[in-house]
């Protein structure tokens, strides 16, 4: 579905991604993982539409889209969360959530004069989305509240909730367990597990491995803006480069990787 070939993004004498080539299948919860600073973060960008390419070519759903624009990705059902969450804080949460989709009759100053009885039906349609949204991100208590108070947590929650109002085909998710209590990462696990049963296609960046080997196959691990490999759980936690990799970072209790 989506492919990125000989990825290369240079920001000026640093090398952040050095030649990447990767596939994440349709229908897959494909993992990213590697050190902080590997250049996860920096496809995604890449992908997403905020950065272009010093090289290579990015192709999604057989179109290359290696020059789109954000809002052009975005348009072709590729969507992202960001690694720092970024609502409109002083707006309550369904607000934010009906801020997301591009051309909004309403924006347009034409409609809003000429064509008020559709702008008020487009909104009507978008709030009953973003109530469903919120239903199936069990956020309803905080439709209201603003979104500025919500927990970090709550807030990866909107994110992700944000993506959806889309309907997107495939979604970039940037850490969606960083800084989560237990108890709501494992919902967002579930959530994302029903949402790829529903047909949407994932990339998850992650550093937790618990969310990363339950939910993700294949693993593509990253470090020095380099592909270190791809496999399984099981090929990638039993893969001595990647415990090399991990070494200069952090390393799990348990023997396993951070
Ligand atoms: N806009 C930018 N300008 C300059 N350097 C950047 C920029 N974005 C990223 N970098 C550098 O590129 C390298 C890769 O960054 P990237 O954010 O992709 O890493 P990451 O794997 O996502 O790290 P983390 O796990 O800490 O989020 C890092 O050395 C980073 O400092
Ligand atoms: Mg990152």
């Amino acid at each position: 579905m989506l492919s990125v070939v000989d990825l290369v993004k240079d920001f000026g004498g640093l090398h952040a991604v050095d030649g990447v080539s990767f596939e994440v299948g349709q229908g897959t919860i494909t993992g990213l993982i590697g050190p902080n600073g590997a250049g996860k973060t920096t496809p995604f960008n890449m992908i997403a539409g905020a950065f272009s390419p010093t090289r290579g070519a990015i192709r999604f759903d057989g179109e290359d889209i290696s020059s789109f624009p954000a809002h052009r990705t975005f348009r072709k059902g590729l969507v992202r969360t960001f690694q720092i969450p970024r609502p409109f804080g002083r707006l309550t949460v369904l607000e934010n959530l009906m801020m997301v989709p591009p051309g909004q009759l309403g924006e347009r100053f034409w409609n809003t004069w000429f064509r008020p009885a559709a702008v008020r039906a487009e909104e009507r349609r978008l709030r009953d989305k973003a109530i469903d949204v919120l239903d199936f991100l069990n956020l309803t208590r905080l439709g209201e509240e603003e979104a500025g108070n919500l927990s970090g947590g709550q807030m990866k929650l909107l994110e992700l909730g944000r993506a959806l109002m889309s309907d997107p085909k495939m979604i970039l998710l940037d850490e969606p367990g960083a800084g989560i209590n237990p108890t709501l990462l494992g919902e967002i696990v579930e959530r994302i597990a029903v949402l790829n049963d529903r047909g949407i296609t994932f990339l998850i960046i992650e550093h937790n491995m618990d969310l990363v080997m339950t939910l993700c196959d294949p693993i593509i691990v990253m470090a020095g803006g380099k592909l270190l490999m791809q496999g399984s759980a099981d090929q990638v936690q039993s893969d001595s480069r990647v415990l090399e990799a991990f070494l200069g970072g952090v390393v799990e209790e348990e023997g396993g990787v951070a």
